[in-house]
């Protein structure tokens, strides 16, 4: 478990939440608590507000004012791999479905002290330079792997692209 600096904002800010599993693995290493997160999917929403009842959900990301949203110490965002994925129509970041400008704004604003992304193993094809461009303009030193289900023990392969970015102020 990494050791925290109690003198930061605490907390996870969450978003593109889906059913929270991004968030249960960074609570896994970070030993941190939700504090929001944003859906706007009638499915996930009611996942999780049955698990986290009194963490607001913002709502959609692309509306949020991020001056009003209170600091957290760690930001996730599983966002959408359509515009990514081998098996969509690979549009990168012309589809319609990229979120990340938005992250980046909203990062750009909280400044977190970390910072976990998840994604579909095509990203780093299609859009991952300009993750990569933003993130380390924003001062955030980082790293990327990916990882198959299977390692995890599931039955099927999955490839997942994960990175923990640190804000190196
Ligand atoms: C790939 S899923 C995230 C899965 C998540 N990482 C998890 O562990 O469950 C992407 C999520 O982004 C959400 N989403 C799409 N557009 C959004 C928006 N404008 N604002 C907030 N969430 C959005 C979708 O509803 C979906 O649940």
């Amino acid at each position: 478990m990494i050791e925290l600096d109690l003198s930061e904002p605490e907390g996870i800010g969450s978003l593109c939440t889906g059913y929270g599993g991004l968030d249960l693995a960074a609570i896994s290493v970070f030993g941190d608590k939700l504090k929001w997160w944003s859906d706007i999917d009638p499915g996930p929403i009611k996942v999780m507000s049955h698990h986290h009842p009194d963490v607001p959900n913002l709502g959609d990301l692309r509306e949020v004012d991020w001056t009003k949203v209170p600091k957290v110490r760690i930001v996730t965002a599983g966002y959408p791999c359509q515009p990514f994925s081998n098996a969509g129509k690979r549009l990168g970041t012309e589809d319609p479905r990229h979120l990340w400008p938005w992250i980046s704004d909203a990062l750009g604003v909280l400044r977190p002290r970390y910072v976990v992304l998840e994604n579909v193993a095509g990203h780093l094809r299609r859009g991952f330079d300009v993750v990569s461009a933003d993130l380390s303009a924003m001062g955030y030193r980082f790293a990327w792997g990916v990882v198959s289900a299977s390692e995890a023990g599931a039955p099927h392969l999955r490839k997942r692209l994960f990175v923990v970015a640190e804000n190196t102020d």
